[in-house]
């Protein structure tokens, strides 16, 4: 793993309903450690924004949720909206290089120019690659604890009635390792959370605009 904590304990799942099912109950009864991460190579009733279906073909994606405890208010909870999809947009940037470093010498590079579509789908050109469904539990004003899931496509070539989803392979040719993937995930997630724990949220503001898809906004369109 990429990351010191996110993932550092990994509950590994063949098939669940959903990773952010399971993080909450087992939340209700115990207290996982900070960065739990609920893998499942598969589920049977992956859940999305807004009351949707998160579908994703069996292990050639990624499903997974994060437990964490950002100590924000309510009124802050929007930067860890911010904090996943900026790991996610880092680890997207990232891949260029990974190709140009690529062993059997592939030249081309290529630029994904990932995009923030508010609150938190992360597209590359017009299509979505990875979705976020973060699921708070709140005490008042504060947020005690958080499971963030994510739903990444990587290696999936079709998707049937989802004109606008799109998946690494299908972007750049290539076959991609879920663990890698997931482990550069972790440790980018993990970075940005780090800034959002040293109180970096200016840093988050900016870059979180710089990203964003749907923000007329200068530098939003680089
Ligand atoms: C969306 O774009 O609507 C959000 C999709 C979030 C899907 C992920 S997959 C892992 C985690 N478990 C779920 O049931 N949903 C999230």
């Amino acid at each position: 793993m990429e990351s010191l904590f996110i993932g550092q304990n990994l509950i590994e799942l063949n098939s669940v309903d959903s990773t952010n099912s399971y993080a909450l109950e087992l939340m209700k009864n115990s207290l996982p450690v900070e960065g739990s991460l609920i893998y499942a190579h598969t589920q049977t009733g992956g859940r999305g924004q807004r009351g949707k279906q998160w579908q994703s073909e069996p292990n050639s994606n990624l499903t997974f949720s994060i437990v964490l405890y950002p100590n924000l208010t309510v009124a802050e909870q929007v930067y860890l909206t911010k904090v996943v999809s900026l790991g996610i947009t880092d680890y997207l940037d990232s891949i260029k290089e990974f190709e140009s470093r690529h062993p059997q010498g592939v030249s081309q590079t290529k630029s994904l120019k990932a995009r923030i579509k508010w609150p938190n789908d992360i597209y590359v050109g017009d299509k979505k690659i990875a979705g976020i469904l973060i699921e708070n539990n709140l005490k008042g004003e504060q947020v005690v604890s958080s499971v963030a899931g994510i739903g990444f496509n990587v290696n999936q070539m079709k998707f049937d009635g989802l004109d606008s989803a799109v998946s690494l392979r299908m972007l750049t040719g290539f076959d991609f390792g879920l663990s890698e993937c997931l482990s550069g995930l972790c440790g980018r997630i993990e970075a940005r959370y780090l800034q959002l724990k040293t109180n970096k949220k200016d840093l988050l503001d900016l870059d979180f605009l710089k990203k964003a898809y749907n923000l007329p906004v200068a530098g939003g369109q680089e």
